[in-house]
């Protein structure tokens, strides 16, 4: 599945030495990829399937199956485990600890944000 504004290139420009001259490689993605909008995949990178690119990441290192990219450049945050069925974080980002640690809260009787950026 493919987002708008999703950008795949397999080109650089071998600047300011080659000037415009090409400097390719092939870009691969898997099956079943979920490409989120505005990403941009650029050149030589491989994408196994299942995996998801958050949106406005820039994919710069290839990715293996079932990994979840976030951000610029794109790391692999989540990994999908087909046996409880869920996305499990690959490190400290992206794990409910995290996100605990940074959700603001907004107390209605206070009236005020509560919480950590
Ligand atoms: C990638 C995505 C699917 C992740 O969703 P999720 O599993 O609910 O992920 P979480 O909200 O648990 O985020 C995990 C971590 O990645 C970060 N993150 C998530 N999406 C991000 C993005 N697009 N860019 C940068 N960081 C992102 C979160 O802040 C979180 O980091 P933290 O642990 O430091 O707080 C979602 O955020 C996304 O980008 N979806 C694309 C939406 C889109 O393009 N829709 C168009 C329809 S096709």
């Amino acid at each position: 599945m493919i987002a708008g504004r999703v950008y795949v290139t397999d080109h650089d420009h071998a600047w300011p030495d080659g000037g415009a001259a090409l400097v390719t490689a092939p870009v691969v993605i898997g099956d079943g990829c979920w490409l989120g909008e505005g990403c941009a995949i650029l050149k030589g990178v491989t994408l196994g399937e299942g995996c998801v690119v958050g949106a406005n990441a820039v994919v710069t290192r290839s990715a293996p199956a079932r990994s979840m990219l976030v951000g610029v450049p794109a790391r692999v945050v989540k990994r999908y485990d087909p046996g409880t069925g869920k996305w499990l974080a690959a490190g400290p980002v992206g794990s409910p600890e995290r996100r605990a640690e940074r959700a603001w809260t907004f107390s209605p009787t206070s009236r005020s944000w509560g919480g950590s950026p």
